[in-house]
């Protein structure tokens, strides 16, 4: 079954600083932003794309993404909220005012930030949805990883338990309606939308992605992800 994909780009790239927001930064000469839209448009699987952006930048991001890309799957530029859970909840109603609310339709939601995802994994990642209901894309952690309070470690989980999850990550519409609509309830904010869904019990499948898979964050990120599409800044 095809996908619809939901892309939250409505962050302000504080952690990234500069005056431009991080997803309109240009990488080999292409917005991230384009780079992130160019994997979906391409992608055989995938059906529509949501585009949420910060309300003041709907006609700049029609203008000078969407047009001047050719994007023709973006079937809404959405606004964007607050936080990332509040951008990803008005680009779930766009999806439900079309018509796209069918129980067991594949919505994947995948971060702006993200240009470098390998889409080899997209049929896998959408099998899985249809099989399960919820699976996300992550790696297993290099690093040692300490929970950490008043500069004090208070505990170290064994690593190899340890996934750094990225997106994208995706649903079965009905469940992660039902997931965000729990979280409204409960006033719960989470900073992946996995979370949501592992708070209604219901397992989530992680599947091995790669580690080119960066979310662009920090100014040393830009660095990393020109060495890895190969280009120049
Ligand atoms: N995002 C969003 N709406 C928000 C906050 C974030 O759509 N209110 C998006 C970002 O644009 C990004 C993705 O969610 O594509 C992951 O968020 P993050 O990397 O944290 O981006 P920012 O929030 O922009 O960065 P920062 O946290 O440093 O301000
Ligand atoms: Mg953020």
């Amino acid at each position: 079954m095809k996908a619809t994909v939901i892309i939250p780009a409505a962050g302000s790239g504080r952690r990234m600083g500069g005056s431009i927001s991080k997803q309109y930064l240009e990488l080999a000469g292409k917005p991230i932003l384009a780079h992130t839209l160019t994997l979906f448009e391409n992608h055989p699987l995938i059906e529509h794309i949501y585009l949420v952006v910060p309300a003041g930048d709907i006609a700049y991001c029609q203008e000078q993404i969407v047009d001047r890309y050719s994007f023709s799957k973006v079937a809404r530029i959405v606004a964007g909220g607050s936080e990332r859970q509040d951008s990803v909840s008005h680009g779930l109603d766009a999806v439900a005012q079309d018509g796209l609310d069918q129980p067991l339709r594949p919505i994947l939601i995948h971060d702006g930030a993200r240009p470098l995802f390998d889409c080899q994994h997209l049929s896998l990642l959408i099998e899985a949805v249809c099989d399960t209901g919820a699976c996300t894309i992550g790696v297993p952690v290099k690093d040692t990883i300490k929970t950490v309070e008043n500069s004090t470690i208070t505990n170290s989980p064994e690593r190899s338990r340890l996934w750094q999850v990225q997106t994208p990550q995706g649903f079965q519409y009905q469940l992660i309606r039902d997931a965000f609509d729990r979280a409204a309830a409960d006033g719960f904010v989470a900073t992946d939308d996995a979370s949501l869904v592992e708070r209604l019990g219901h397992p989530v499948k992680m599947l091995e992605g790669d580690y080119r898979n960066i979310k662009v964050t920090t100014p040393e990120d830009i660095l990393i992800a020109v060495a890895l599409l190969g280009g120049t800044p």
